[in-house]
């Protein structure tokens, strides 16, 4: 039988917070990669948990992603964001745009009433370039700024899918596969076993800084992304999850 059938929704909760020792998991009916009401659902409910951990003045650092500009949407004004600062986890990663970690923060301030700040550094910095980036006396102000951060907030990708997505050239991509790849999330890639096996040069935080923030909350849904969130939740620095059940029904699978 389908582990559908053997577990409802709040047992699947439960199991997989278990398994990983998560303060929350949330998962909404559905597959959000096949109906467009299960992603907006995924959006809502990632906004929810947002709320729920959100305190007076923090700063907040979210990541990019369609899933998170879906959560931006489903944010709305409150008093209880007074004081709190939206700022982007991590420089430019090759995304365009819209789906840009700078343009989530800014629309989630927006839609909040809360304030950001951005962090403007270039897509695919060679190592030179970084560090005459790292000199930089207001580069390194807003990236003190961004590692006080008490919140993350980000999505999760199928490593292939988000490499290609980012423009990734061949040879970057075959050494992503041949490393085992099979996870994204701000911008580094995990194995199977939650390994970080590469990470996009951009500034920001560092996988120390994730590993030390308060409240790491991660939304993503969609049965092709079970195998990768379960990746990501073996790296074991997550404390939410906010998925929807074809994905859940993968992290089970695969845990
Ligand atoms: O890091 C993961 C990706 O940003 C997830 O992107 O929400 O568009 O699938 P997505």
């Amino acid at each position: 039988p389908y582990l559908k059938d053997i577990f409802g929704l709040t047992d699947m909760e439960a199991h997989i917070r278990q398994l990983y020792s998560l303060k929350q998991v949330v998962i909404v009916p559905g597959d959000s990669e096949q109906s467009e009401s299960t992603l907006k659902e995924l959006g809502r409910a990632g906004a929810a948990s947002l709320r729920k951990y959100v305190g007076a003045e923090d700063v907040i650092a979210v990541a990019g992603g369609t899933t998170m500009a879906e959560v931006a949407e489903g944010l709305n004004v409150s008093s209880q964001w007074k004081g709190n600062v939206f700022v982007p986890a991590r420089g430019g990663l090759g995304e365009r745009v819209e789906l840009q970690a700078n343009t989530v923060a800014s629309i989630m301030a927006k839609k909040t009433g809360s304030s950001y700040r951005l962090l403007h550094v270039p897509d695919h910095l060679g190592e030179e370039a970084y560090h005459t980036l790292m000199q930089d006396s207001n580069i390194q102000e807003i990236i003190q700024f961004i590692r006080k951060s008490r919140i993350v907030l980000h999505g999760i990708g199928d490593a292939m899918t988000m490499a290609r997505r980012r423009k990734t050239d061949e040879n970057a991509m075959r050494q992503l596969a041949k490393a085992g790849s099979l996870a994204e999330a701000f911008g580094y890639y995990f194995d199977r076993d939650g390994q970080v096996v590469h990470n996009i040069p951009t500034v920001g935080l560092r996988l120390e800084d994730i590993m030390k923030t308060e409240v790491v909350i991660g939304v993503a849904g969609g049965r092709s992304k079970g195998e990768a969130i379960a990746a990501v939740l073996k790296f074991g620095h997550e404390d939410v999850l906010v998925t929807d059940e074809a994905a859940a029904m993968e992290i089970i699978r695969h845990s």
